[in-house]
């Protein structure tokens, strides 16, 4: 029978109600690859995933990626699924999770199209905080008066890891800041970003720091109001964790975040879907 798929919000997310069985056929994943387009979020609740049944649905619904390479300490979870935590032992670079409180896409500021999906199962739920938000940037789009639409035409952002770690520069120790904020590239995107599906999505988010051809001040204000458009709780989604939660995001059509969490051994298990669309 597949999966049967039930909205949570109007724009944004659904649950998926699959047996683990059917989880990982073509068809199911076809059908998931789909809504995934249509509705940026699948909820998989209490889906309790070993990390290689995670690698398994990964690649079903794509090219397996991983682009945090540098990042990873002793990790122990198997190759190919990066541990978001802000354990010391196992993440060497914290500040990478303090910098996931603000709203941002994955994989902007690396040499290649920003992974399609993000995958996230939950193996330890934080004491306090630690939900996980999504906006769709999709229907931030969409619903965007005509004239505004029209002044976004054609306007470049530049995205750097120094921006998005500008909100908490001062909370990384000073003589690690330097070499933190310089990791990644300065990468020049458009705001508007027309897909091959013929939808439209942004490109904006904590990286995104001026506009180009704009005074600095002008430019951010802009990038700050189109954050806050699609953060406004028709087109975002909190999801609250249970342990075993697994839960995939359109990347390219969603910013997300996460609630800010102290570390009382928080730990999710991500995987990485490699993105096939450039941002032009
Ligand atoms: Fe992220």
């Amino acid at each position: 029978m597949g999966a049967v798929f039930e909205p949570i919000k109007p724009y944004i997310g659904s649950i998926v109600h699959v047996s683990k069985d059917e989880m990982f056929t073509e068809e199911v994943a076809r059908q998931c690859r789909e809504m995934l387009d249509e509705r940026t979020v699948l909820v998989f609740p209490r889906a309790n995933l070993t990390d290689a049944e995670q690698l398994a649905f990964t690649d079903l619904m794509g090219a397996r990626v991983d682009f945090t390479t540098r990042q990873k300490a002793n990790q122990t979870a198997a190759e190919d699924v990066y541990q978001v935590t802000l354990d010391k032992k196992i993440n060497r670079q914290p500040e990478y999770v303090l910098g996931t409180f603000f709203w941002h896409m994955d994989g902007i500021t690396v040499d290649m199209p920003p992974p399609k999906a993000s995958l996230l199962s939950a193996r330890k739920v934080a004491a306090k905080g630690g939900q996980t938000e999504f906006a769709s940037t999709a229907a931030a789009y969409d619903h965007l008066p005509e004239a505004e639409k029209a002044e976004l035409k054609g306007l470049r952002a530049v995205h750097s890891v120094a921006a998005s770690l500008s909100p908490i520069a001062d909370a990384i120790p000073e003589e690690d800041r330097e070499r933190v904020t310089s990791i990644g590239l300065v990468k020049e995107h458009p705001i508007v970003w027309q897909r091959e599906s013929g939808r439209t999505t942004m490109v904006i988010g904590t990286t995104a720091d001026t506009v180009v051809g704009m005074p600095v001040a002008h430019g951010r204000a802009l990038l700050h109001r189109l954050t806050e458009w699609a953060a406004q709780p028709d087109f975002s989604y909190r999801h609250q964790w249970e342990e075993g939660d697994f839960v995939v995001w359109d990347n390219t059509a969603a910013m997300h975040r996460v609630i800010p969490y102290d570390d009382t051994g928080r730990m999710m298990h991500r995987t990485s879907v490699a993105g096939t669309e450039a941002v032009s």
